[in-house]
């Protein structure tokens, strides 16, 4: 028995197998049918009938109940092990415990605070850069041009790379790789660990293989370009920070490491980020007076640090990442102490999700749920169990700041660059993409005016 309890939790009644086919299918539609009938918590067999029930949980109480458990608390399970062909078994999403707070704190630096202002130069130029090439003259995928900044931003900002030979091979490497693990039938390749059999570089693992060790040249060429000659000292870039930095020790990273770390900065700071603009360009063309008021807001501003203080552009944000987070469940965490919230006592082994997209969606927080309104933000203050698109507690997102920072200078100057505006498309709806929510057909747009 897994869960005890006075109040029983709800549960799912259709078989084990149509719930989870149901919650790969649309997940969307999945939560919000839930939610309709069970509330904010309920339990699930999506795991299949012989694993344990997940738990799912959007009411603000359990969530804070699940984010201010101590570390040792939870594990992550094997949920995360997915990602590690590409990630390796060092990277921060792979590391439990000790390992992974003394991670953390050698990468939360560079992420954060005034750090963030070096970056800031770089995100605008990249994004006037790409905004330049949009075509005038036909609709185009917005999605395409948005994925190719933060790709960008990432193997400047964080590897350190400037215009040259190792820094196009990679851009042209990752976005290949990255555009086909999206692929449902190239993902199915980490799913389904049979599948990975090298037979050559025909076979498709053996060709994913082959790709990666690539890549994997080429940030090992550059880590070891960086040590000769203590080169990192003096730079900003995040990874001369993490060749700097020490822990409590005195240890500094390995080269495995490193590189581990790397590759999971860009596989989460990526694809995520562009996909949030995605969505916030969708919302902010689909509503004028939303337009209207954030281009009057722009008006008045012309400094890149100044940009990112704007209270109604960080609204815009944050509303979009509320009511389509592109995220939509924090990761799970499987109980490893006997943990208790309430009246119901959580078992080892049982399976607790926060989720996002369930807290964001409920209506007694959020007047209207379904409706964009970026003024709720800037009329009330809501809790980080309430409203957590990043997730919480000691696993949260350590790229938050950064990717609040770049969704902002970037819309920022896409719209003082061009005049945007949504092609006649069929209906936007949010789809599955990899691991985020996105919109459907990539959002077709086009320039009205270049400015
Ligand atoms: C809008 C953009 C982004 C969204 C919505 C997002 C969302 C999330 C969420 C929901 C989690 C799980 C948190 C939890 O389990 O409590 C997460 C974890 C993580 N994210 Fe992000 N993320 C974004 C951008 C980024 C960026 C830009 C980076 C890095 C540059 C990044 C790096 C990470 C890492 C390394 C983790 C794992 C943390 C750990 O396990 O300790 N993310 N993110």
């Amino acid at each position: 028995m897994l869960t005890t309890c006075t109040t029983p939790l709800p549960a799912l009644s259709p078989p084990a197998l149509w719930q989870m086919l149901a919650l790969v299918a649309d997940p969307i539609r999945f939560f919000a049918r839930q939610q309709q009938r069970y509330g904010d918590t309920f339990s699930a067999q999506v795991l299949g009938w012989r694993s344990p029930p997940v738990i799912f949980t959007g009411d603000p109480e359990f969530v804070q109940a699940i984010f201010t458990a101590p570390a040792e608390q939870f594990a992550l399970g094997k949920v995360t092990q997915v990602f590690q062909p590409l990630t390796g078994d060092r990277s921060l999403i792979a590391l439990d415990g000790a390992e992974h707070q003394r991670q953390r704190r050698l990468l939360m630096p560079p992420l954060h605070g005034d750090r963030l202002r070096t970056y800031g130069e770089t995100i605008a130029a990249i994004t006037a850069e790409v905004a330049a090439t949009l075509p005038s003259d036909r609709p185009f995928t917005i999605r395409q041009p948005l994925a190719d900044i933060t790709l960008q931003i990432i193997l400047r900002v964080v590897f350190g790379l400037t215009a040259g030979s190792r820094y196009d091979q990679l851009r042209v490497r990752i976005g290949r790789l990255l555009e086909s693990i999206t692929d449902p039938l190239y993902s199915s390749l980490f799913f389904f660990p049979p599948l990975q059999q090298d037979w050559g570089s025909w076979s498709p693992w053996g060709h994913f293989r082959r790709r990666m060790a690539a890549i994997d040249a080429l940030i090992y060429a550059e880590i070891a370009a960086r040590r000769l000659g203590d080169a990192y000292r003096d730079r900003a870039d995040i990874l001369s920070l993490l060749l700097a930095a020490r822990d409590e020790q005195g240890e500094a990273m390995s080269d495995r490491e490193l590189r581990d770390q790397l590759v999971t900065l860009l596989l989460l700071g990526h694809e995520t980020t562009a996909s949030s603009l995605a969505w916030a360009l969708y919302w902010i063309h689909s509503q004028p007076e939303v337009l209207s008021q954030l281009r009057a807001e722009l008006a008045g501003s012309g400094e890149t640090e100044a940009l990112t203080q704007l209270p109604y552009l960080n609204a815009v944000c944050q509303e979009t990442l509320r009511l389509y987070p592109i995220a939509l469940i924090a990761q799970p965490r499987v109980v490893q102490l006997p943990f208790g919230w309430g009246d119901r006592q959580f078992a080892p082994g049982t399976i607790l999700v926060a989720c996002i997209y369930l807290a964001h969606q409920r209506a007694a927080t959020f007047a209207q749920p379904q409706q964009f309104q970026p003024q709720r933000f800037l009329d009330r203050k809501f809790s980080a169990c309430e409203f957590f698109p990043f997730g919480g507690g000691s696993r949260s997102c350590i790229g938050a700041a950064f990717a609040l920072y770049e969704m902002k200078l970037i819309l920022a100057t896409l719209l003082q660059a061009s005049q945007l505006y949504l092609a006649p498309q069929a209906p936007i709806r949010p789809v599955r993409r990899g691991i985020t929510i996105v919109p459907s057909g990539g959002l077709q747009m086009k320039i009205a005016v270049n400015r």
